[in-house]
């Protein structure tokens, strides 16, 4: 577990009255198609910690390191079902919190790499996973969702997974869209994405919740290991709380989520107001 390393104020003396909400990131080692196994080590680390939002790795129950479709379609299961999604539903029901975790989807016309987002009375949403990475590509259909929004009693949230992130219009889209809070459940194997998203939160001004995953998964084409050093970060690009890279954990910053709709950086200028459209490309 980590201690928070700051909490974030905006420019007003913190003081009775501001509501903050408590965000927790949850890093863990899954084992390659222990659901269950995974799931009960998820959990044990949800307890250690007290927090309105949690987040979890992508895929977070299943593993990541996949051989064959056969093993993707025996991990799968349908949205809003499953034992995975009954204890984390129990679990958001019993704290009054909201729970964001990778899982793999089964649909009709295929499996998608999802996150889920449920709360004290169930499943809010799905979000498929834009961006797909590598081998993935091999199993998974790319997401259909797009990025939306949800507005939650705290503030408003959006989701992306992993890769996502290396695409500045995801997060941007979010933005634009009134995201405060972006939810990022992840299995990075890249270095480079826990100081990016420093970037990402400042030139959108939102707060982004990263769980990322450690361990070296065997399968695939060969081992896979995981960077870990799940975090969150401010509009400022401040990192308020973040994990090692190695060790499983949990850990947590309390957020004025109200400061990241404020898009000033100057009194002359706002990173929504000054973008200059007509000069960009999509
Ligand atoms: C990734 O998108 N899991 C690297």
């Amino acid at each position: 577990m980590c201690r928070i390393l700051s909490l974030y104020k905006p420019s007003v003396e913190r003081n009775v009255f501001m509501k903050t909400t408590k965000i927790a990131v949850v890093q863990t080692s899954p084992v390659l198609g222990q659901k269950d196994k995974n799931l009960a080590r998820a959990l044990s680390l949800m307890q250690e910690e007290a927090a309105d939002v949690y987040v979890l790795p992508e895929l977070a129950m299943e593993g990541y390191n996949f051989t064959s479709r056969e093993q993707v379609n025996a991990l799968a299961e349908l949205s809003g079902r499953g034992p995975a999604y009954e204890a984390l539903q129990a679990f958001a029901q019993s704290r009054k919190a909201y729970v964001a975790y990778g899982f793999l989807e089964r649909a009709k016309e295929g499996f998608y790499n999802a996150s889920a987002l449920l709360g004290p009375a169930g499943l809010i949403s799905v979000y498929r996973k834009t961006h797909l990475f590598d081998r993935e590509k091999l199993f998974f259909l790319p997401g259909d969702s797009g990025f939306q929004i949800y507005h939650l009693p705290f503030g408003v949230v959006g989701m992306m997974i992993c890769f996502d992130w290396y695409f500045p219009e995801a997060m941007r889209t979010l933005a634009l869209k009134g995201a405060q809070l972006v939810l990022h459940p992840s299995n990075l194997v890249l270095p480079h994405c826990p100081d990016a998203m420093l970037t990402r939160c400042l030139e959108n001004r939102v707060f982004a919740a990263t769980a990322n995953r450690v361990g070296t998964e065997e399968g695939g084409e060969g081992p896979l290991t995981f960077i870990g050093r799940s975090e969150v970060v401010s509009p400022r690009g401040e990192i308020l709380a973040r994990l090692g890279p190695a060790q499983e954990g949990v850990c947590a910053a309390e957020c004025d989520l109200s400061s990241a709709l404020r898009k000033d950086v100057t009194s002359r200028n706002d990173v929504f107001k000054d973008r200059r459209t007509e000069f960009y490309l999509t």
